[in-house]
């Protein structure tokens, strides 16, 4: 599977026309307010001029979540995804992705029984159709299928919990100022558990505090 060049398919033809140059319309103003709030080494003048996702994600949202660039981004999660370290699901329809899921099964070797599920994205013209859901559902079952049956997330979004708490996903706990909005101010990140086929992790005796 080639990622990096199914994100190339993005910035061509009709896509680029419309749907890139809308969306970099949104996404440009709001690298630049993170880059004066917090004074990053990133060349504004060359966010402003960018044309296509490749050029944006290379300046900008590479370097920010510390990748060297798009491609290595997406090279990372076709060797994960190679390596079955992480398995991608994608929600497709008429050969255009509508939206996507990852279950990350690296986990260290205490934890055989534990995945987590990540980066559960719908396509914002198919919202509100399911495939939230659907996607959710398959991401339970891929995991099941990898002999995984205790999973977690974290979200920071209110109509994703709605989704979680539906599919009877448990919080752990809320931890405040967790992560950045594109606005450059802190939200709160809550955590999510489930036990799959009506599995209850046995209470596990906690070590006494040390004195
Ligand atoms: C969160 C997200 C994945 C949900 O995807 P989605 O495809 O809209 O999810 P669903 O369609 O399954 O459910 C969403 C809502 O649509 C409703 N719905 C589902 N099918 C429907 C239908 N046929 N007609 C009307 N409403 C429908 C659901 O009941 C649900 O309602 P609620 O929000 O009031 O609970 C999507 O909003 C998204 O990608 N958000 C941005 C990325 C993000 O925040 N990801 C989560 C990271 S943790």
């Amino acid at each position: 599977m080639d990622l990096a060049a199914a994100a190339r398919v993005l910035d061509s033809g009709f896509n680029r026309m419309v749907y890139t140059s809308h969306f970099l319309n949104l996404l440009k103003p709001m690298a630049l307010a993170k880059i004066a709030a917090h004074d990053l080494a990133i060349d504004a003048r060359a966010i402003r001029a960018s044309l296509t996702f490749r050029q944006f994600d290379d300046l900008f949202t590479a370097p920010l979540h510390g990748f060297t660039s798009a491609d290595d981004y997406w090279r990372r999660v076709e060797r994960a995804v190679a390596d079955e370290r992480s398995i991608l699901l994608a929600a497709e329809s008429d050969g255009a992705v509508l939206g996507t899921v990852q279950v990350d099964v690296d986990t260290p070797p205490n934890q055989p029984h534990r995945a987590s599920v990540c980066k559960l994205l719908v396509h914002s013209d198919a919202r509100r159709r399911g495939l939230g859901e659907a996607l959710m559902v398959a991401a339970e079952e891929a995991a099941a299928a990898a002999g995984r049956w205790l999973l977690v997330l974290d979200t920071a979004t209110p109509a994703a919990e709605r989704l979680y708490r539906r599919l009877g996903w448990t919080v752990a706990g809320v931890v405040p100022d967790y992560a950045m909005n594109p606005d450059c101010s802190l939200t709160q990140t809550v955590f999510y558990w489930k036990a799959l086929a009506g599995r209850a992790p046995a209470a596990s005796p906690r070590s006494a505090p040390r004195r």
